[in-house]
């Protein structure tokens, strides 16, 4: 420790220390004056007790848009460190994420807490005005506590217990590791709570893995037992009677994940959410009385992950955020914008990515890199969808460790791998564009709604197995996007008054709730459009008596009559014709009906299985002001952009920017009297896009009427 000390003294109190790298890179040694040292000694004595707080030192403004890279000190020896940061801030990173995993660094027996080292790891981020986001260690529960309190431990689906050499092997509801989480994440918030240098903490690590023991299975049935209050009402609820399921006592409710009844699926995914929560603010709450306000409290959530509600979770945090991972191939910029989009929608606001790849990840089927001025593009399609932060995942790879090959931004030996100057010249272009930005937000004319609870319940029963309720979504976001060039993706229970259109893809299940609000929006003068398999359940995932759109069915003045699972075998699409061009639909078709006068057809099926031939596929109905618009047929992406100009048409939407070449994505952002546009080509061909107006194109500090981007090429336009 103590010469790695040294090297931390030295250069805190701005001694020089002059570093012979070598290959090794990480076993940098000093080479110091030897009259230096004594006098460097006695420094170090005096300054090793400082409080955490004492040490940081005062880091300047914070920037508007961050770059930031995930730090793992803990994995190299503090001579080392001094050489990560600079090369960092040389890369304008101004944040590192450090102490997720770390905990058996800071508790490494039990009740010997061990701080110095992430004191030193803060303060010389510090130095480097780098500041820290801190995340509690308890994904990775060390070997001594999961030894002597197994119960600690995970139990799966399997009953098998976990064993220790993974992460994530805790039980979440466990009472004891609720215990020493609480306690470990206290101890980091009394101690860094009000360090300036620190300027949040990330609970845990991407929520996932739940548990199936017998502690589990008792909170689970108490949940039962308040949510439903009597079994009458449960068994009447989910329809026990059904295959003599009926429950008598409510320890006889089992834990189901795929094939069990439909209520009790959607009651056991409400409860993990729930759970999830309860675990999260076990932490958040002891971080919340320790910290300074102005310390955010966030969690890394992941994109279309629906192990849980991200809607349950996210509500006590103070912001969202999310890993970003392409995986295999390249960044689609629909499916990822959409994922942008519905974290911006947790706690509907910006957020941060929280973890990205440095070009490749090391889990993928085949890890493929992004091409070079991809990872740029990608950070700036991540910002123009109202990220304020990007965090490469990770700066390094541990020399040992399972995920060592992934991508990084600093190579086996500590020198930068060629993606390096890439992110380099993103952080000097998010310092540039950063006051621009400040204060500016994401804002629609058009919402997507989404559930979980609609997923999921598709998703138990997809009737076709390529009914992907992610996929059938992204058929509507992307048209949209592409009308409106702006859509915020929100849960049906949101006040949707800002709107002039709200689309509904595939929300199977709608709630009383739910649909109490829908009905005021379109009674408000909204233009409502319901997807395939809309209004189908109830909130027990159970069929809404009248069919779909459920409650919504007499406002539609019209109903599914029948819905039909489409093979995608040839000749097995269903030809569907009418305001939107003619198309096929595949995956799905419902056969619609109307029922009041008014209600009128837009789309009609072709000749096909004889039930659907000459039915209505689309049909609309005005009410009052308002509108409300069913579609039964899954369209190709022609019929669904004429689609979607025709529910602009009818709404009142108009584009956020104006036309661009296809392939080029234009992200708008305002605020603070800003109007902020962003342009990335994803065309391989050179783009010319004209701008409504002369702009001031920030990176190149140019006043510009029109702009040529190549290929992965980024504007930042501001609006005169
Ligand atoms: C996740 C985790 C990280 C790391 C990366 C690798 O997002 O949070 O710890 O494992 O994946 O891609």
């Amino acid at each position: 420790m103590n010469t790695v000390s040294l090297i931390r003294i030295s250069s805190y109190y701005g001694c020089i220390a002059k570093f012979n790298s070598n290959p090794a890179g990480d076993r940098m040694t000093v080479s110091l004056p030897k009259l230096l040292v004594p006098a460097l000694a006695a420094l170090l004595a005096v300054a090793a007790p400082l409080p955490a707080n004492a040490q940081a030192q005062q880091p300047e403004a914070h920037p508007p848009l961050y770059l930031g890279a995930a730090w793992y000190p803990e994995q190299w020896p503090e001579s080392r460190w001094d050489a990560d940061l600079t090369l960092m801030e040389q890369a304008h990173i101004r944040f590192v994420r450090v102490g997720e995993f770390a905990w058996s660094t800071m508790e490494p027996t039990e009740g010997d807490y061990q701080w110095e080292w992430l004191d030193h790891a803060i303060a010389d981020a510090a130095h480097h005005h780098i500041y820290v986001v801190l995340g509690t260690p308890t994904a990775a529960p060390p070997a001594w506590l999961t030894t002597k309190y197994p119960e600690t431990l995970r139990i799966g689906e399997d009953g098998r217990r976990d064993q220790h050499g993974n992460r994530q092997q805790f039980d979440w509801a466990n009472p004891k590791y609720r215990e020493f989480a609480r306690d470990i994440a206290e101890r980091m918030a009394k101690r860094y709570g009000h360090n300036p240098n620190v300027i949040g903490w990330q609970i845990d690590n991407e929520y996932a893995r739940e548990s199936y023991g017998p502690e589990d299975q008792k909170q689970f049935d108490e949940w039962c037992h308040q949510h439903y209050k009597t079994l009458d009402n449960l068994n009447t609820r989910w329809t026990t009677a059904y295959w003599s399921q009926t429950y008598t006592d409510w320890s006889q409710i089992p834990i189901e994940e795929k094939y069990g009844n439909p209520g009790l699926l959607l009651s056991w995914k409400h409860f993990v959410s729930d759970t999830w929560r309860s675990y999260q603010k076990n932490q958040l709450d002891v971080i919340r009385a320790n910290a300074d306000p102005s310390q955010f409290i966030t969690t890394n959530m992941m994109g279309w992950f629906d192990g849980y509600d991200h809607y349950t979770v996210s509500q006590d945090l103070d912001l969202a955020s999310w890993d970003d991972y392409v995986g295999e191939g390249h960044l689609d910029p629909y499916r990822n914008g959409a994922a942008h989009d519905l974290t911006r929608g947790f706690l509907r606001k910006n957020f941060w990515v929280m973890e990205t790849q440095p070009g490749f990840v090391n889990w993928a089927p085949v890890n493929t890199p992004l091409d070079k001025g991809e990872v740029r593009a990608m950070a700036w399609h991540d910002i123009g969808h109202g990220a304020d932060a990007v965090e490469y995942w990770q700066w390094r790879s541990a020399l040992n460790g399972q995920e060592e090959l992934h991508g990084t931004l600093v190579g086996a030996d500590g020198t930068p791998v060629p993606l390096y100057s890439e992110v380099k010249q993103i952080g000097a272009e998010f310092a540039k564009a950063g006051p621009v930005l400040a204060g500016t937000s994401v804002h629609s004319e058009v919402a997507i709604l989404h559930s979980y609870d609609s997923r999921w319940a598709i998703n138990w029963q997809r009737h076709n197995k390529n009914f992907d309720p992610i996929t059938q979504i992204v058929s509507y976001y992307k048209p949209l996007r592409q009308v409106a060039q702006s859509v915020d993706i929100v849960q049906p229970t949101v006040d949707l008054s800002q709107y002039k259109l709200v689309v509904a893809p595939g929300l199977e299940v709608i709630t009383e709730a739910a649909a109490k609000n829908l009905i005021a929006y379109v009674q408000n003068g909204g233009h409502l459009v319901l997807g395939q398999r809309t209004g189908m359940k109830n909130e027990d995932n159970g069929l809404w008596p009248q069919r779909e759109p459920g409650p919504l069915a007499d406002l539609l003045g019209g109903r599914v009559d029948q819905f039909y699972a489409i093979d995608d075998k040839p000749g097995d699409t269903v030809p569907v014709t009418g305001l939107w061009g003619a198309t096929t639909s595949k995956i799905w078709a419902e056969q619609l009906s109307t029922s009041s006068p008014d209600t009128q057809v837009l789309m009609r099926y072709g000749k096909s299985n004889g039930w659907l031939d000459g039915q209505p596929a689309a049909i609309t109905r005005k009410v009052g002001k308002g509108q409300i618009t069913y579609i039964g047929a899954w369209m190709d992406d022609a019929a669904m952009l004429n689609a979607a100009r025709w529910m602009a048409k009818t709404s009142g939407v108009t584009p956020a920017f104006g036309p661009v070449p296809d392939g080029v994505d234009v992200y708008p952002r305002e605020g603070n009297g800003k109007k902020v546009f962003i342009l990335v080509n994803f065309n391989k061909a050179p783009q010319t896009v004209k701008l409504p107006s002369t702009m001031h194109a920030v990176l190149s500090g140019k006043d510009e009427s029109t702009v040529t981007l190549n290929h992965y090429g980024v504007a930042v336009l501001q609006a005169k």
